[in-house]
């Protein structure tokens, strides 16, 4: 009873903060981007975390399904943490973003690592898909986080897309957050507390007007800047893939439930989020 209560204290901030996102979901990603200062385990980006145990289960499934030698299209890949992983894995990686804020960033992150190349794409384009296999003929696609915040329509563009990258020799590792409640109890989850500022908040809020301060005293600061301007995160499993992918890439090879790190809410301990794992090809 106190937790719903508790949920129910924090909507006028979330719908608030909800009013701001702008309707064009590129328009509000190149927003968001544009606005990150720092990022690791210590910055402002909710999913940023330093790559630890959830890698594991991603090269546990590469290792048995993905062909090694083949290049691989880290869709959606934001400040490009996981394409680095991946360069250690794959001789070529390609991290593409819709917002050419993220690109920049993520390019600057990535200097010096071999292997990595990046550009600005909105893959729920019709045929950004084809204009991928021309480049690198069938390669491999590795999304996180990406299919969760898109709409149905979109979703079903980019598993399109997806179909016409991997070809008849590439395969899709999709991993995506599965949290199965609201979006308030999903913030719950993550620290936001009426009443309650953690540290980072504190810090992120301090030249705030006291008035304003405790109006948003509830919401952890990655996350508040997260549903400020861009879709709130939502949840996306096997039903969620069947719906977007039927008609694209169908065949499952593998999947399961997945952890997946974002950077702490307080403290130094990363936070784990209920996930959905797949391994995908088109046949
Ligand atoms: C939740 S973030 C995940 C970032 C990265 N994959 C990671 O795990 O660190 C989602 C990313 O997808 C990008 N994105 C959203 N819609 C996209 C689209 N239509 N085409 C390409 N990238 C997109 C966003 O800009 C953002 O960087």
């Amino acid at each position: 009873m106190l937790r719903l209560v508790d949920q129910l204290r924090m909507v006028p901030e979330v719908a608030r903060l909800a009013v701001r996102t702008p309707r064009n979901a590129a328009v509000a990603w190149e927003g968001y981007w544009s606005r990150v200062r720092t990022t690791g385990p210590a910055g402002e980006v909710l999913w940023d975390a330093e790559i630890g145990p959830e890698a594991e289960q991603y090269a546990a499934v590469m290792d048995e399904f993905m062909d090694r030698s083949m290049p691989v299209i880290d869709v959606g890949w934001g400040n490009g943490r996981w394409s680095r992983w991946l360069s250690r894995r794959f001789p070529q990686v390609l991290g593409v973003d819709v917002s050419a804020s993220a690109v920049q960033r993520a390019g600057e992150e990535s200097e010096g690592v071999r292997g990595v190349d990046y550009r600005t794409l909105d893959l729920t384009v019709p045929g950004a898909g084809r204009l991928l296999q021309a480049e690198f003929g069938d390669s491999h696609v590795f999304v996180r986080g990406v299919f969760h915040v898109l709409r149905p329509k979109q979703r079903e563009q980019l598993g399109r897309n997806l179909r016409d990258v991997v070809g008849a020799r590439g395969r899709v590792l999709l991993t995506e957050t599965d949290y199965r409640g609201t979006p308030l109890s999903y913030m719950q989850s993550l620290g936001a507390r009426p009443g309650s500022i953690p540290a980072p908040l504190r810090r992120a809020i301090g030249s705030i007007p006291a008035p304003l301060r405790r109006a948003i005293g509830s919401i952890p600061a990655p996350l508040r800047r997260a549903i400020g301007s861009i879709p709130v995160p939502g949840h996306f499993g096997p039903a969620e893939r069947r719906a977007a992918l039927q008609d694209s890439i169908s065949t499952v090879l593998a999947d399961g439930p997945a952890l997946i790190e974002a950077i702490p809410m307080s403290g130094t301990t990363t936070t784990s989020i209920p996930g959905y794992l797949a391994m995908l090809g088109s046949r």
